[in-house]
């Protein structure tokens, strides 16, 4: 007999609720599961025994989600997906394309404006000209027990090319009335040259009428120093707790010369030059040797912060489809939140679904 394949969409959907369920949601509804399958597209058909026809960069072994656990003082973590919608023939149009036509559907179903998105599409999807990088279009989908999901979509700042990238930030933030917050990156938180680039542009989607928006950097060849300059764009950062972080998830502040630091500056309604919340990503994969490393340093942190580590050891229970000294990258970013609303940690999870990154023989960290 024939053993049926399952559809990559279907597996990422059955993933996501024992995600759910592991991390304590009381239920996982099968609106949830129906809602993953449809962001997947057309491409998420695709049986997972066949290899990735899309080399997505949303995660290294191009599975088109990664997932995430939000955790803070609350105990009460969220259940985040980075997904890439994917077109039956992917490619960077036909994915456009396919997220498009889910957008109107979604606002509809889950009440948010499409205000915000029509003020910048134009900018970073653009229609005169190919769309150039690794991506255009990715979504980030929050679920929590009790409540609708929340959206956000990232644009790619760099999509019509590296010189372009600045012009396309200044004119997303002008346009959704944070006019000041450029003068404030570029002042502030951008080394001069080439070294600090714009990794992405990200609004929510929501049913208040504010904007929000993330401007990402990436920072190369980057250290301590360069992230505590970025996080003084924001107000009212704890510049220890950054310290702290980046010791304990990098394995020391010196420089981070494989996959840049990340980050991210957020403004919110009322704000005209300093950003409301500041929050590093740190790619540990790079600068580690194997997962049992990494997820260490996520125990480490999870206690500092007073979080209990053991809701992280249930989520890799159903996530992990192997021992963790086998790979490196099954926790890919350790992320942390300054500023309002409260400080959180963001441990990132990969499916894994195409392959598994050896373990390294040494830790890159300086
Ligand atoms: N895979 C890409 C990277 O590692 C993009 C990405 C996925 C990412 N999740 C992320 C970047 C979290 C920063 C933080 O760069």
């Amino acid at each position: 007999m024939v053993q049926a394949v399952l559809p990559l969409a279907d597996d990422i959907s059955f993933r996501t609720g024992e995600l759910c369920r592991a991390v304590g949601f009381p239920e996982f509804p099968d609106k949830h599961a129906d809602l993953i399958r449809e962001m997947l597209g057309p491409g998420g058909a695709r049986p997972i025994d066949q290899p990735p026809a899309w080399p997505c960069d949303v995660a290294d072994d191009h599975t088109p989600v990664e997932y995430s656990l939000a955790v803070d003082h609350t105990g009460r973590p969220a259940v985040r997906l980075l997904l890439e919608t994917l077109g039956a023939s992917p490619s960077l149009r036909t994915n456009v394309c396919a997220a498009r036509e889910l957008l109107p559907r979604l606002a509809e179903r889950y009440g948010f404006s499409l205000a915000p998105f029509e003020a910048v599409a134009e900018l970073f999807l653009p229609e005169d000209e190919e769309p150039q990088g690794r991506f255009a279009w990715w979504w980030s989908v929050v679920l929590r027990p009790g409540a609708p999901p929340a959206f956000k979509i990232y644009f790619n700042p760099e999509v019509r090319g590296r010189s372009a990238a600045p012009g396309l930030v200044a004119a997303g933030l002008d346009r959704l009335g944070f006019g000041g917050a450029f003068d404030t990156l570029t002042r502030r938180a951008l080394r001069p040259g080439a070294l600090d680039r714009y990794a992405f542009f990200s609004i929510d989607l929501h049913t208040q009428p504010d904007p929000r928006v993330k401007v990402y950097l990436a920072h190369h060849d980057a250290d301590l120093a360069q992230l505590l300059r970025a996080a003084r764009a924001a107000r009212e950062v704890d510049e220890e707790q950054v310290r702290e972080f980046t010791a304990i998830a990098g394995g020391g502040t010196g420089r981070f010369r494989a996959r840049p630091l990340i980050s991210s500056l957020s403004f919110l309604a009322g704000d005209t030059d300093r950003a409301s919340g500041y929050s590093v990503y740190l790619p540990v994969r790079d600068y580690a040797e194997d997962d049992e490393v990494t997820l260490r340093r996520a125990h480490t942190l999870l206690t500092r912060h007073g979080m209990d580590p053991a809701v992280l050891d249930r989520a890799l229970a159903v996530v992990a489809r192997r021992p963790l000294n086998e790979g490196v990258g099954l926790i890919p970013h350790l992320s942390l939140r300054t500023g309002r609303p409260h400080t959180g940690l963001t441990v990132y999870l990969s499916a894994e679904t195409y392959a598994v990154t050896p373990p390294r023989p040494e830790s890159l960290a300086s």
